[in-house]
């Protein structure tokens, strides 16, 4: 009956959400670019999912838009959010992979087959698509995890021991399924739990050039941005280095996922995901000019100018980058056109689009999370005032090692456009 099926569907939002939640707040800390922008993905797909779930919910309960979290599932709940606390990237990636990603498929699996098709047919749509992408979720941190495990040998005993730890929890609390829950009082932390913090200087992919500053003009005026082949090298270099942008929002959906409301998370979710596709965009475009990922600047500076501030200065900053550099895109895009670079062109289109979005996210959000603290919502401007002030700190603690070293790579990058262009 209706209200049995909302309360399992109540269920695996809460399920989802805690996830998505404990993946976002892990971007930051691990290093291979394809999992950091994975991440990003797979925290949208879920948003999405948690998010039909919830609509569902309160259409089977009208006229009821409570959604609390309580009673049975609780300490199931608390089981999804306790691998946010896990003790290392690995072991993150193989409790996901191993014990939480496959109990949601398998709840998901065993709801589609017991339900009806005709009575809950809205269900069945975006159920069957979230099975889909939970089978592909799965596949992904199975891969993630062992090559965790391979390069971090000395943390496999400790990642092994807390996938046990999650799985004999997730039994003692009765699985997702589609039953009645079993169990109501949470048990406490788990064994091996470590209290995560999202860290003060990002994990960067091995395969890059590792830096602060990723191209000479951040902290050299006199530096031309460039026009025609360095512009297009430049604008891909920058979209590469959204890097820190996907990184800034999973920590900001996480830190602020308690105390605004869903709608934020939803927001922060997507916003997060298109960060992803926006470093795709430069990573593709440099790889399809043949260009060598070691001889391609990975930069830090904007994550650590605000990353040991309190969190709403990260949410300033994606704030703060996308409202002053947006006006620049449709002239870029039309230059691009006029090069013949319709792929550069593409994506800066497409760009476009998602930061006219974004910048109406971060105002709303700024002025929200200001009215949750009790603060003026108006203030919003000084935290974006703040974080141009935290960025031209960071950049003048460049040192004269730093300028000429992305110097010679920023002109060995060029030289070598010349010649594959
Ligand atoms: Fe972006
Ligand atoms: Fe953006």
């Amino acid at each position: 009956m209706r209200f049995d099926t909302a309360q399992l569907l109540k269920r695996f939002f809460f399920c989802e959400r805690s996830l998505l939640v404990s993946q976002a707040a892990w971007i930051p800390a691990v290093a291979p670019l394809d999992v950091k922008t994975g991440l990003a993905r797979f925290t949208w797909q879920d948003a999405e999912t948690a998010n039909a779930l919830r609509d569902r919910v309160f259409e089977l309960r009208f006229p009821s838009r409570l959604l609390e979290k309580e009673g049975a599932d609780r300490a199931l709940i608390e089981l999804f959010a306790a691998i946010r606390n896990s003790p290392s990237v690995p072991a993150f990636l193989r409790s996901a992979a191993q014990v939480v990603l496959p109990a949601l498929r398998d709840a998901y699996q065993s709801y589609l087959e017991a339900s009806d098709v005709v009575a809950d047919g809205p269900t069945h749509r975006f159920l069957t698509l979230a099975l889909k992408e939970k089978e592909e979720q799965i596949a992904a941190f199975e891969r993630w995890a062992d090559s965790s495990l391979a390069q971090n040998p000395n943390q496999r005993p400790a990642a092994l021991a807390w996938t046990r730890a999650v799985a004999d929890r997730l039994t003692a609390v009765g699985g997702v399924g589609v039953a009645a829950s079993t169990a109501s009082s949470p048990a406490g932390p788990l064994p091996g739990s470590t209290f995560y913090r999202h860290p003060v200087h990002p994990a960067r992919d091995p395969r890059f050039w590792s830096c602060r500053f990723y191209w000479p003009d951040i902290i050299d005026s006199s530096y031309p941005y460039g026009e025609g082949l360095q512009l297009q090298l430049r604008s891909a270099i920058s979209h590469l280095n959204e890097v820190w942008a996907i990184e800034a929002g999973g920590v900001i959906l996480s830190a602020f996922a308690e105390v605004l409301p869903w709608d934020w998370i939803y927001d922060a979710a997507r916003w997060t995901y298109d960060e992803s596709r926006h470093c795709r965009m430069g990573y593709e475009r440099l790889m399809a000019w043949n260009f060598n990922p070691a001889a391609i600047p990975l930069g830090t500076y904007i994550y650590e100018s605000a990353s040991a501030e309190d969190a709403i200065y990260l949410l300033g900053m994606l704030y703060f980058f996308e409202t002053k550099n947006i006006r620049h895109k449709p002239a870029r895009a039309q230059l691009f056109h006029q090069y013949g670079d319709s792929l550069s062109e593409h994506d800066m289109d497409f760009d476009w689009a998602d930061e006219t979005l974004h910048a109406g996210y971060g105002k709303h959000w700024l002025k929200e999370l200001l009215t949750v603290r009790g603060e003026d919502p108006t203030a919003y401007d000084q935290v974006r005032e703040r974080c141009g002030q935290l960025v031209s700190d960071c950049v003048s603690s460049a040192t004269a090692e730093e300028i000429a070293a992305i110097k010679e790579v920023a002109g060995a990058l060029v030289a070598r456009a010349r010649k594959l262009m």
